[in-house]
């Protein structure tokens, strides 16, 4: 199964548009969502509708947890506002949907997450040591993690303490450190 995974699309039909458009150029056959497909853009109901017409596993993030609960206090003011109006303007169809979703999913070798094994919706896997506390939770191969808009990638072998970081976004393209 080839596998198309994305994170974080916050609502850009503009972006969503062109991942589709790669990912049916590359014959993906299944596309892993995982989470915060609304917030701060203003075509959230597009890209859904986008992402269902394909093949698509879509895990909760937790900007689809605070649609439906309403608790967006510990959002900064940008993404209350942004909440808010999603929350207005998407379909009761979608919000249905969100309800649903689940914030870890085991697919095969591997798991996936919106933020991180220790609080799935709001961890940032954003460090060594972070990520060091979603591998003590592995019992599985491989974990793919969004949320924090930060492309890294991350492993750790038996005699390591903390993870080494082995790809990174540096300067708009993806460095690898092996
Ligand atoms: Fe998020």
């Amino acid at each position: 199964m080839l596998y198309g995974i994305i994170s974080d699309i916050h609502a850009n039909l503009e972006a969503t548009i062109i991942v589709k458009e790669f990912f049916l150029k590359k014959n993906v056959e299944k596309v892993i969502i995982l989470g915060d497909v609304v917030g701060y853009g203003v075509n959230p109901e597009e890209c859904l509708e986008i992402f269902d017409s394909m093949d698509t596993i879509l895990i909760k993030g937790n900007h689809e947890e605070a649609i439906i609960t309403g608790n967006y206090e510990i959002f900064t003011s940008d993404a209350k506002v942004a909440i808010e109006w999603t929350g207005k303007n998407l379909s009761e169809k979608f919000k249905k949907k969100f309800s649903n979703l689940k914030k870890v999913v085991k697919i095969e070798d591997f798991v996936i997450c919106h933020g991180g094994l220790p609080d799935p919706l709001h961890f940032y896997t954003n460090s060594r040591h972070k990520a060091k506390l979603t591998f003590e939770r592995f019992d599985f191969k491989y974990c793919f993690i969004g949320h924090t808009h930060f492309p890294m990638a991350f492993s750790i072998s038996n005699n390591q303490e903390i993870p080494s970081i082995i790809a990174q976004l540096v300067y708009g393209t993806i460095k690898m450190m092996m």
